[in-house]
This record gives structure tokens, sequence and C-alpha cells, in this order.
């Protein structure tokens, strides 16, 4: 459903992605393993349209995305939680919440369902809808960034290393909230270096090292990898 095909990305001269090629499909949560710098980030953000930069083609469902104004993309039904939550701190958690249905924001009834869908899988979140979001704990503000992005009703969504800075208890909880997002329909691409919890919850991987994708399997076949364990999974 989300196919990406030989993108590449430069950030003037510095190629940071080179011909990467990958796909989730219908229903799949797909992990993209990679170290500070691989080019995770220039994926999400490519796909997203907020990086113009890149050349290739990205198709959803059948729709090229590459030229599309991000707001349209998310329409669409892909939607980016980005890297480090990018909330605003100022703001109350509901209007946090809120801003991620921008786009469907001519439908009030639609925002409700889903704001109910996401108090219903957060409920601290109802609990503190009223506080500042940088009130929250660390935690917490992830749910209210995925809680956005969710939000945007995702057909697609992509979770830009959910479990940064969180505590391994917190941690297990991210991963269980995105193994349900995702048993309840929607694709999932995430990016991540926590690889051993991330390769639980997946279908497949990907590993990504200086822009290019050098390994791809199914989870057992990447969990049992020699090399990826070395890297990733220090075991
Ligand atoms: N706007 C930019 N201008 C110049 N170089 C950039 C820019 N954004 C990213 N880079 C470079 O591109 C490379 C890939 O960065 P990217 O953020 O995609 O990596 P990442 O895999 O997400 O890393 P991390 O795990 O640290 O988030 C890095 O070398 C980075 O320094
Ligand atoms: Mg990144």
């Amino acid at each position: 459903m989300l196919q990406l095909d030989k993108v590449t990305v430069n950030y003037g001269s510095f190629r940071a992605l080179d011909n990467v090629s990958i796909h989730a499909k219908e229903g799949e949560l797909v992990v993209l393993l990679g170290a500070n710098g691989a080019g995770k980030s220039s994926i999400f953000l490519t796909v997203s349209g907020l990086n113009k930069t890149g050349n290739g083609s990205i198709r959803f469902r059948n729709k090229e995305l590459v030229g599309m104004k991000p707001s349209q993309i998310v329409h669409d039904g892909v939607v980016h939680c980005p890297e480090g939550r990018k909330l605003f701190p100022g703001m109350s958690v509901l209007k946090n919440l809120t801003l991620g249905a921008y786009v469907h924001r001519a439908d009030k009834k639609g925002i409700s369902r889903s704001l109910e869908e996401v108090f219903a899988l957060f409920p601290i979140l109802h609990e503190k809808k009223d506080l500042p979001a940088g009130s929250l704990s660390g935690g917490q503000q992830q749910m209210v960034a995925i809680g956005r992005a969710l939000m945007g009703r995702p057909k697609a969504l992509l979770l830009d290393e959910p479990s940064l800075g969180l505590a391994p208890l917190v941690v297990k909880q991210v991963f269980d909230v995105i193994e349900r997002i995702n048993k309840a329909g929607t694709t999932v691409l995430l990016a991540e270096q926590n690889a051993y919890a991330a390769l639980k919850i997946a279908n497949r991987a990907y590993v990504i090292e200086s822009g290019r994708i050098v390994m791809e399997g199914n989870r057992d076949e990447l969990l049992n990898n020699e090399e990826v364990r070395k890297a990733y999974i220090g075991a």
C-alpha cells in the first residue's frame, strides 16, 4: 500500500538516502532499524512531504505522493508522528490532539469520534486533557504525540523513534499500544533503535546504514541474524 521506489535525498552535496526502495503492505507493521544518522527520519520526512529534495517515487494506494502538499498527504491517510514528539508544550493536551485533526476540521462529528478513540486508548490523556502538554511526563507526552497522529485518521502511520528516552516499563506500554493500533487495521512503519522490542511486534524489517538499505527480512530472520544481533540487540 505504501511503496518507495529508488528514493534518493541530497542535503546540499551530502547524500542522505541512496536509492531506497522499501514497502509496507496493507495491515503490516514494518520496522526500520538504523543507527543515528542512518537516514530513518529522512525517509519519513520525504514520505510526508516535509522534505522536498527527494527523487524517485513514493506511492500510496497507487497514488504518487512526491510533489503533493503535506496536508494533502495526511488527508489521504499517511500520517507522520515525528521524532522528538514536537508538541506545543504551552497548549493543553486537548488542543495538541485537536491540531492533529486539522485536515478534517470541517468534520466536527468525526473529530469527536477520533477523540473518543484516542481517550479509550490512552485514558490518562482524558484525565489530563486540560493541562499544558509540557507538564506531562515523557511517556505521557509520547502518548499525546501518537494520539495527535491518530487524530489525522491514518491508514498508514509513520512512527519515528517513539520509545526514545523512555523508561523500560513505559517503552513496553508504548510498544503495546503500537501493536494494538496495528492489530486494529492501521499499517505501521516504525523507525527504532530499540531493535528487540520493535522486531518482536513487527512483520518485517529493513536495516538502513548510511542512507542505504543493507538488509531486509521477516521478524524471525532479523531477530536470528547474527549481524543484527551484534549491531542492534547486543546479544
Ligand atoms: N536538513 C538537513 N541538512 C543537512 N543534513 C541533514 C539534514 N537532515 C539530516 N541530515 C543528515 O542526513 C543524515 C541522515 O539523517 P536522519 O535524521 O535521516 O537520520 P536518522 O536515521 O533519523 O538518525 P537518528 O537516529 O539520529 O534520528 C545524517 O547524516 C544527518 O546529519
Ligand atoms: Mg531520526
